[in-house]
């Protein structure tokens, strides 16, 4: 099923456009079903309602664990490097993982988790994360792994919205240099959370922790208990996998649900495809778990195709900015997935962190969450490829479960910046603002998808409504994905950003309205506005305009205390990079904030602030110009 040449790439595509319920039969034809489909695809984007392969059976995790005992039961499928290079890292072959996951599985099955439940999982970048993830998609328990970085709030608002019924985390996590104390952000979560009867909690920094009676118990304790013969529940293709929840321009983040067969088929179809992933290379990609890229391409796609992924648990710059290039040359690592913000981070280290660095093993590089401008894709090309590794710049989002727009490595010829093409069954088109589409080369528009591909989303769970409004109802018949994009006189695609109140920083996706909620909480603020604005290694930072009347001796201390709430509110990933205190915000007769003068605002750019003779009080405009200036 792999593509080797822009010919068949060619051919794949039009069969997946001309035919493509034969197209992902075909493809699903490699996968282990239990039982087959009788239709491969029914959908309409208007309720929306989308089924694929309906009828089969199937379990993911025999995808990903048990089909490969047969042949490679030895060989690596995780090799996992811990925070501290000093600490050993760890192996875990096919085998290995198998039998720990159905362990995990009847753990979890005795503490009262069935098919259909929802689990939480809050943890360190560890192995046992991957085998919690798994262990619940082997009962058919529905897994919703929230980012470490999340607020107790936001965690119980992610509990309580999907009504999870068990927790699992650790003690406490590593990053660099520090220690963050999970449990206790999960205790704090808890008041809040009557569906909760158990949380399974991991050793990993023995961190003192609270145990409470009857509901917290250790996971090191609980394996002992119970043996690692666990049979894979039988799942409907379009039975719930996961729910994982992102940020939109509305205040409350979106339960975005996947399904077992279609996630399954496209997360492994795109990972095979798109990094041509070769046996026995070892894979790395250095985002979190707790984001899609990590479900998708650290777990599910590479175990669904027999790979070695590499869970890394530290952070880029710990202990110092050559962490990256030492786990590539220690695990001889072929393929590298990293993120924009991390190769501009560590681009401004210069030269001396690569000093040591052989990187002789790199075969493809791959970047994902973000635009890649040509500086850092020039120097990832470059420093780290040594101009002999193709860099597939991959677009998608939680939505889509798996890559849409992306070079094939070795097949399609890229181009700094650039997505590309789209890959075989996805059909993207550019739309206008009257949502006409916008046909030829050398254009731009709001990037939408013109017919359904097996991994994307369902539903946002608990609302489907939510769901059709915020994806099938800008544009009738089609799927909005929010970004801006443009299509060069080749036919390649380019993602410019995005269209809607949605910030991306450091590629993690940040609705402006639920930080403008998290400021507002704040005592004596009484109103906010938040921008985007260019930053050079978060690629955007959060830019907070807040009216703050009291009189405040110390502004510093007060912006201090409003990041602070904020980290309460969400989590330390939503604080404000900047907060200018105002007096008003510009808005129109009918009460409408108009962001896009604070956008240029906040980007610096006075003087080209556009039409504002519908403001209100066009003299607000002056007064913020001002402040901005003296700051
Ligand atoms: O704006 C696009 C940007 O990230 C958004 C999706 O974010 P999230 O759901 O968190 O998923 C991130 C990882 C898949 C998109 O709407 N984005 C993602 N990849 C790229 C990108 N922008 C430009 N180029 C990319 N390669």
């Amino acid at each position: 099923m792999q593509i080797n040449s822009i010919e068949a790439y060619e051919l794949a595509y039009q069969k997946s456009v001309e035919k493509p319920e034969q197209f992902w039969g075909e493809i699903a034809q490699s996968f282990h079903w239990r039982k087959p489909w009788f239709k491969v695809l029914s959908w309409n984007f208007r309720d929306p309602e989308i089924k694929w392969f309906e009828g089969a059976k199937l379990n993911i995790t025999e995808n990903c664990l048990d089909r490969h005992l047969a042949a490679h039961a030895d060989k690596a499928a995780i090799i996992w490097e811990p925070n501290d290079p000093e600490q050993d890292s760890i192996t875990l072959t096919y085998k290995m993982l198998h039998e720990r996951v159905c362990r995990f599985a009847n753990v979890l099955k005795r503490n009262g988790a069935k098919k259909g439940d929802r689990i939480c999982i809050y943890m360190p970048m560890v192995p046992e994360l991957a085998i919690a993830v798994l262990a619940c998609a082997r009962i058919g328990a529905v897994h919703s792994v929230v980012f470490g970085g999340f607020s107790a709030k936001s965690i119980a608002d992610r509990i309580n919205d999907a009504a999870c019924k068990l927790v699992v985390t650790a003690d406490g996590a590593y990053r660099g240099n520090k220690k963050i104390e999970l449990k206790e952000v999960i205790d704090d979560a808890l008041i809040g959370c009557p569906t909760v009867e158990k949380v399974i909690v991991l050793t990993h920094t023995r961190t003192p922790v609270s145990m409470l009676k009857g509901r917290d118990v250790w996971w090191e304790d609980e394996v002992k208990h119970v043996n690692d013969v666990c049979e894979a529940e039988e799942m409907d293709a379009e039975d719930l996998l996961f729910i994982l929840y992102t940020s939109g321009s509305t205040g409350k983040p979106k339960g975005v649900v996947h399904t077992c067969g279609g996630y399954m088929v496209y997360a492994g179809y795109t990972f095979s495809n798109v990094f041509n992933y070769q046996p026995g290379e070892v894979y790395f990609c250095t985002a979190d778990i707790g984001w899609i890229t990590g479900h998708s391409y650290i777990i599910y796609g590479p175990l669904s195709q027999g790979a070695t992924s590499v869970i890394f648990e530290g952070i880029p710059t710990y202990p110092d900015a050559s962490r990256f290039w030492q786990v590539v040359d220690k695990h001889q690592v072929n393929i590298l997935y990293t993120a924009p913000t991390a190769i501009r981070s560590l681009m401004s280290y210069g030269d001396e962190p690569l000093k040591n660095a052989g990187l002789e093993s790199l075969r493809v590089l791959g970047s994902v969450g973000e635009p890649i401008n040509e500086e850092a894709w020039h120097w990832f090309d470059e420093k780290i490829g040594k101009g002999n590794c193709p860099i597939v710049d991959t677009w998608w989002q939680t939505e889509t479960g798996g890559i849409m727009i992306s070079p094939i490595a070795n097949v399609t010829k890229t181009k700094p910046s650039y997505a590309t093409l789209p890959l075989p069954g996805i059909q993207p088109c550019l739309v206008d603002e009257n949502g006409q589409e916008i046909i030829g080369n050398g254009v731009s528009g709001n990037l939408c998808i013109k017919f359904p591909w097996p991994g994307m989303l369902r539903t946002t769970y608990g609302d489907h409504e939510r769901c059709r409004q915020t994806y099938f109802s800008a544009y009738p018949d089609m799927y909005f994905t929010g970004d801006g994009c443009l299509r060069d006189e080749d036919g390649y695609y380019r993602i410019t950003g995005r269209v809607d109140d949605v910030i991306n920083v450091s590629g993690h996706r940040i609705g402006t309205a639920e930080v403008e909620n998290a400021i507002n909480m704040h005592a004596g603020v009484v109103e906010s506005a938040v921008v985007g604005f260019p930053h050079e290694v978060k690629g955007q930072g959060i830019f907070a305009f807040v009216i703050y009347p009291e009189h405040h001796a110390d502004e510093e201390l007060t912006r201090k205390d409003i990041l602070q709430t904020v980290t309460r509110m969400i989590g330390a990933i939503a604080k404000p990079d900047k907060i200018l205190f105002v007096s008003g915000l510009p808005k129109t007769r009918s009460g409408k904030i108009m962001r896009r003068i604070l956008r240029k605002i906040a980007e610096g750019d006075m003087t080209n602030l556009g039409d504002t003779s519908t403001l209100l009080d066009p003299a607000v405009v002056t007064e913020i110009i001002d402040r901005a200036q003296k700051k």
